[in-house]
């Protein structure tokens, strides 16, 4: 018996060595092409997946989210589950009238016989509710901006482009939103291309929720940095807001050097032209509702809206976060120096939620200024112990 157990723990163990050492190449799928992502990012060596630790091994492996790390820092994605990229593969095929639907080839199609631009124009009006939707006065218009940002930087009117373009505006718009909004000045993962049917993005450390033991000053930074992305998101462009419809602590990562933190999932937004019309749209608080509620109509009429604000308080930041966010929400256990110092702390964040007729006239941007300028002069009192940011 005993050697039967030690066969089998020597297979495993050959196994999992054989796993670690052998370099595994995710499949780009370039066959796909033109109805793919792109090829401006094919590499020229060969790209491994990173197996360095279990989780590594367990996502990179068994990735249900179609999401890798690689050796060299990337994260790559394919932009939807399996099922979803049978979907879109089936469409096309029906989109282009083709015969050949199991397995669908594409390789009846005429490419010169469909007009791409204005397919993508009504994919991107159309996508309501979780996904990619661009809204509000002019939204051709605003269309026809954002192509042009997209498309500037690789030279024009290329048909092999506009193909891209459509088939992501099909799966997942998120490369369309790196392309078209500047990384730095939003702080977005770094978008270096895309190849086949993966795009490759830069890797922007840990979810959110590893953060839950970290020390309460390292919470109030990463907590600050939420809040900067959100405020950003909504009046940082000249000419959109960009409002993020699903706030999750999974779309969240954080850089555990910096604690810099940076959205990673923008396929589900909504992009609003920015208009002079004054129509603030405040978002209504649901106290036992465990997702946000809200008209998408009332936000794309606004000119402003506090949607994001919402999201971020509610869903992120507050004690009214609800699973899948840490217990207490992001600014959990505020040490008690800490809140003997600032009394006023804890209704701040409550406010952000749910404004305060008082405090803050019943508006949230009044609200989360003043919870942002709150922990401002916390972080600056209390400067942090970056050789211990863990520990609280
Ligand atoms: N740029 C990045 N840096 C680090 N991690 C990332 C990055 N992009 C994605 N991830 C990780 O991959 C996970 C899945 O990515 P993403 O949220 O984009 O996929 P998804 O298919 O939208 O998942 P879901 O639809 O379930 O939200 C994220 O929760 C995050 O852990
Ligand atoms: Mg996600």
């Amino acid at each position: 018996m005993s050697k039967i157990i030690s066969v089998f723990v020597a297979i495993i163990a050959i196994a999992m060595i054989t796993v670690l050492y052998t370099p595994i190449i995710p499949d780009f799928e370039v066959h796909r092409c033109p109805f793919c992502y792109g090829r401006d990012f094919c590499p020229n060596k060969q790209v491994s997946l990173r197996m360095s630790s279990f989780k590594d091994i367990i996502n990179n492996l068994i990735s249900v989210k179609n999401v890798y790390t690689t050796t060299n820092g990337l994260v790559l994605k394919k932009l939807g589950h399996t099922k979803d990229l049978n979907t879109m593969d089936f469409l096309i095929c029906v989109f282009h009238r083709s015969h050949v639907m199991e397995p669908c080839e594409f390789q009846d199609v005429d490419l010169h016989r469909t007009n791409y631009t204005q397919a993508l124009h009504y994919n991107m009006k159309t996508n309501h509710y979780n996904g990619f939707r661009v809204c509000g006065r002019n939204v051709d218009d605003s269309i026809d901006i954002l192509i042009r940002r997209i498309l500037k930087p690789d030279g024009g009117k290329d048909v092999m482009n506009v193909i891209n373009l459509w088939v992501i505006s099909i799966i997942n718009g998120e490369p369309l939103f790196y392309k078209a909004f500047d990384a730095q000045h939003f702080s977005l993962p770094i978008y270096y291309g895309a190849c086949g049917r993966l795009i490759a993005v830069e890797d922007c450390g840990q979810n959110l929720n590893e953060y839950e033991d970290y020390n309460w000053l390292s919470r109030a930074r990463i907590a600050r940095s939420i809040i900067g992305l959100a405020l950003k998101f909504t009046s940082g462009d000249d000419d959109f807001r960009i409002y993020l419809t699903d706030v999750s602590p999974d779309n969240i990562v954080v850089n555990k050097t910096t604690l810099i933190a940076k959205f990673v999932d923008f396929g589900n937004i909504l992009i609003v032209r920015k208009s002079n019309v004054s129509s603030v749209h405040h978002s209504d608080h649901y106290p036992n509702a465990v997702e946000h509620i809200y008209s998408e109509e009332n936000v794309c009429q606004s000119s402003i809206s506090d949607h994001n604000i919402y999201s971020i308080c509610r869903f992120i930041i507050s004690s009214s976060a609800p699973w899948p966010m840490m217990k207490g929400g992001l600014l959990h256990s505020i040490p008690i120096k800490i809140s003997e110092e600032n009394p006023q702390l804890e209704q701040l964040i409550t406010n952000c939620v749910q404004p305060n007729e008082e405090m803050d006239s019943g508006d949230r941007f009044a609200a989360i200024f003043k919870l942002d300028n709150a922990l401002k002069d916390i972080l600056g009192m209390h400067p942090i112990d970056t050789s211990n940011l863990q520990l609280g």
